[in-house]
Formats: C-alpha cells, sequence, structure tokens
C-alpha cells in the first residue's frame, strides 16, 4: 500500500502543469514547474516542444548533480564527448560528457575552459562533420556582474536577408573553423593559423534547413577563418561580413543574466551564443553537456 501511494504521488507530481513564458524576444522561453531531476514522460514532450518553439528554454532554480545533468540531457539523445581543456586534460575524471566552462583556477590549473574574457559568437562544435544538436548550460557559480549569454536566431536571420542576398548565397558551402575555440584560444593538438582556406575544419551549406521544424536557418559557425568554399578569400571576406552585420542586431537575440540552479537549454542548429567578459577576479563555474546530432546539417 505504501509503494503504491508513493507511486500516486510521484504521478501527481508529473502531471503538474508547465508554465511556458516566452523571453518577449525573438527566442528564448522559461518553464516553470519543473524539478528536471523527476519528470515524467509528458514533461518531457512538453519541455521538446516548448524547445522546438522558442530555440533557447530556461529553467530556474535547480539543483543538479553531474548525473542528474546527464542523465536529463540523455532524454534528447546520446551525448557527445566534451572537447578536451585547453590544457589537453579531460574536465571531470570518469564523466567524459561534462564540459566545464570556467575562470576558476586551482593548484595553477583552470579547471575549465574559456577563461574571464568574451566568447564570440558561435556554435557549439560545428568544426564537426555531425555537430551537436543541443547545448546544455548549468550555473554552479555566477560573478555578481557580467558573463551575460546572448543567444540569436539563425532562423530570424535568415528571414531578415533581402531577397537579392538570399539569391546570392544559395547553394554555398562554409568552412567552419576547427582551429580556435570562442574564447580566442588554440584547439588541443591543432596548429595555429589564420589562412581559412587551409584551416581544419568542416564543409556545411550556408543555409540549412531544420531537420525538426523544416525552417530554413543562416548556418554561420564563427567568424574567424570562416571561408565559403570555391569563392576568393576577398569574394568570401566581404560576403561573411555582410552576413554577420545581420548577427549583430538586438532584434534576433535574447541576452540571459544567470543565477546559480539556471538551467539553459539551447538548439546548437538554429541559434548562436555569444559571452560577455566579466571580472577576472570572479569566480564564474558552469556545467555543460551536449547532445549528439543525428545526421550532417543539409
Ligand atoms: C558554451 C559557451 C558561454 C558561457 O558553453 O558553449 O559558449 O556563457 N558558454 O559560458
Ligand atoms: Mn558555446
Amino acid at each position: 500500500m505504501v509503494l503504491g501511494a508513493k507511486t500516486a504521488g510521484a504521478r501527481d507530481i508529473g502531471a503538474a502543469p508547465i508554465e511556458v513564458i516566452s523571453t518577449g524576444a525573438a527566442l528564448g522561453a522559461e518553464l516553470r514547474g519543473l524539478d528536471l531531476r523527476a519528470i515524467d514522460v509528458s514533461q518531457f514532450k512538453a519541455i521538446e516542444r516548448a524547445w522546438h518553439d522558442h530555440q533557447v528554454v530556461l529553467v530556474r532554480g535547480q539543483s543538479l548533480s553531474d548525473q542528474d545533468l546527464i542523465a536529463f540531457s540523455r532524454r534528447f539523445g546520446d551525448l557527445d564527448w566534451a572537447p578536451v581543456q585547453e590544457t589537453g586534460r579531460r574536465f571531470v575524471e570518469g564523466l567524459p560528457e561534462i564540459y566545464i566552462v570556467s575562470n576558476v583556477i586551482v593548484n595553477g590549473q583552470a579547471i575549465g575552459s574559456l577563461g574571464a574574457g568574451e566568447a564570440v559568437w558561435h556554435t557549439d562544435m560545428s568544426y564537426l562533420d555531425v555537430p551537436p544538436m543541443a547545448s546544455m548550460l548549468y550555473a554552479i557559480e555566477v560573478p555578481p556582474s557580467g558573463g551575460n549569454t546572448s543567444f540569436c536566431s539563425m532562423y530570424a536571420v535568415y528571414e531578415a536577408l533581402p531577397d537579392g542576398l538570399k539569391d546570392r548565397i544559395a547553394g554555398l558551402k562554409i568552412k567552419h573553423d576547427g582551429t580556435y575555440n570562442s574564447g580566442g584560444y588554440l584547439r588541443q593538438g591543432v596548429t595555429a593559423t589564420d589562412d581559412p582556406r587551409t584551416s581544419p575544419g568542416a564543409l556545411h551549406p550556408l543555409v540549412c534547413t531544420h531537420p525538426d521544424t523544416g525552417r530554413p536557418m543562416l548556418y554561420l559557425g564563427r567568424r574567424r577563418n570562416a571561408y565559403l568554399a570555391g569563392l576568393d578569400l576577398r569574394q568570401s571576406e566581404a560576403l561573411l561580413d555582410e552576413l554577420w552585420d545581420f548577427v549583430a542586431r538586438p532584434e534576433f537575440a535574447w541576452e540571459h543574466v544567470w543565477r546559480v540552479g539556471d538551467l539553459v537549454l539551447w538548439d546548437n542548429r538554429c541559434t548562436m551564443h555569444r559571452r560577455d567578459p566579466f571580472d577576472a577576479s570572479a569566480r564564474r563555474i558552469m556545467h555543460r553537456t551536449q547532445i549528439k546530432g543525428s545526421a550532417a546539417p543539409v
């Protein structure tokens, strides 16, 4: 009887409605009424639907261990192993799925990546042929100010392009560079280069269709060492600059101010993100997972 009562209780919690509150910006919604350690199938479906509708979802007030973060992430699919740290080390012994974004130094070694500087607009790991479809960032320590993360909708950016520009980019492929990360640091095991024609990376279509929503989006990756295949370098740079002018516009973006316990899940195909710098003497610790993509972008 006790067991039965417990089961009924768990079902009651699971049946609680989820509130979806749009940020009012081009993308992003906050989901309320969730404990991500204990969600049922219907709650998961609601999260997934909100995520497709809003591209980025925020859930506040969570208390997740690395195992909880991994378990919630796995509901969306298999996880990627995190890229190794700038120092060549893995982040968390025994948990290769966890990537740490942090400026904190312990015994002379950074515990995570990206330092305290700006992280420029990018998508995660799009230098791979099959980039992660989503990333999740969970806030463990946040600085008193700075370090905000902004997201932009690459659906909205594509829609805003003038027709002439859409015609000029149709059918082009873009190199997503694998030399530097978004903090400007050289990736482990890679030779420094600033020639985008020869730098390591992956070629993807510049305009892709989202596999779940069917919507067209601009797929830019990162500005540094990007290259439009087949064009001469000057033409490629000029066209990329023209496209990147749209990315910087505030009407396509939503800026998140972090609190401890925030979890943000973004669609890594139809959004890009960037991070503001913050005071290097303050502490910021975020743990991230990435969900594997199912196929190369098309
Ligand atoms: C990331 C990332 C920015 C931030 O984890 O992929 O870009 O706000 N993080 O820490
Ligand atoms: Mn990132």
